[in-house]
């Protein structure tokens, strides 16, 4: 039976899958460069949801359709319109936020941001809030806010600085200079730059070595380490110990044994370079 990922009417996103269990994303007003409106934030919410329920997605990619990944927030319906609608602007805000922080940046499925070209503004939250980020070498980004008038504020200003230095962010931001999908790479903002034509390629082969991977250890490992990274050695220490045992409690396949016996009793593999024999698994 058809899911309401497929049945539903979507107006600004649209999920596209690639086998594998990899799923795409996408951010879907291409005649508005994906600029996100408040229906967007809100679909993207909805559509969160279900993708982390969806049984046939193991890997989200976080795309955008035509020629721009996303020009940012909306001018027009998420500034403009709502002056003057305090109860609107606090909607699409708040929405704004849990796709951004919660649904995507938390997600237990693993997410890859597949930068395809112009990233601005309030892209940069949810470029940052994807796992992994694979840019297309020529897409173009920026922290434009300066340029029409605010600043990188919300959450996005506390985000830059899980991904960029602060001489970065204070140089970009302050100056909303854009710069390419190799100068990206080059500051660590995202985890690589490719050719254009080779972006779809490189993102599918990183979204196999993901979906190949024990659902639940994936899962463990991203949150526990977004979560972790803020904490104190001695904080730190005890959350990931007793995230660890609960997620050797939850793993029905109890990945950490299979593994062990694969290496030690049956020599079938060497973790140190690659992943245990799941075939039966999955
Ligand atoms: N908000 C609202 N509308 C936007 C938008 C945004 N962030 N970005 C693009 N659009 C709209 C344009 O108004 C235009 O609408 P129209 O066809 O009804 O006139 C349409 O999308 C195409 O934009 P256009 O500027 O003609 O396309 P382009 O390819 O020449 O340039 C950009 C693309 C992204 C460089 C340019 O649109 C731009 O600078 N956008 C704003 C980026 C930004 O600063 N975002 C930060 C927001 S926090």
């Amino acid at each position: 039976m058809a899911s309401e990922l497929e049945t539903r009417e979507w107006k600004t996103v649209k999920i596209e899958r690639k086998g594998d269990g990899i799923t795409f994303l996408y951010m879907n007003r291409p005649e508005k460069r994906n600029a996100m409106n408040p229906t967007m934030c809100f679909e993207m919410c909805d559509i969160l949801d279900l993708l982390t329920d969806d049984k046939e997605t193991r890997v989200i990619v976080l795309t955008g359709a035509g020629e721009a990944w996303t020009a940012g927030m909306d001018l027009r319906e998420f500034f403009r319109e709502l002056d003057g609608n305090p109860a609107g602007r606090r909607k699409a805000a708040a929405a704004n936020k849990e796709w951004a922080f919660t649904k995507l940046r938390m997600n237990p499925k693993p997410t890859i941001a597949m930068v395809n070209g112009y990233c601005f503004g309030g892209g940069f939250s949810k470029l940052i809030a994807c796992d992994i980020a694979i840019a297309a070498d020529d897409s173009i980004f920026g922290l434009s806010e300066i340029n029409w008038g605010i600043f990188p504020a919300g959450g996005l200003a506390r985000v830059l600085d899980d991904a960029m230095s602060l001489r970065d962010a204070m140089y970009y931001s302050m100056t909303g200079e854009p710069f390419d999908g190799k100068k990206a790479s080059e500051m660590r903002l995202i985890t690589m730059s490719v050719p254009r034509d080779q972006l779809i390629a490189k993102t599918l082969e990183v979204a196999k070595v993901l979906s190949a991977k024990n659902p639940v250890v994936l899962s463990a490992a991203k949150i526990a380490h977004k979560t972790a990274r803020r904490m104190d050695y001695w904080e730190a220490d005890e959350y990931t110990m007793a995230k660890s045992i609960a997620m050797v409690a939850q793993d029905p396949e109890k990945g950490r044994n299979e593994g062990m016996k694969q290496f030690l009793d049956e020599k079938r593999y060497r973790p140190g370079l690659g992943n245990y024999i799941r075939e039966d698994k999955k």
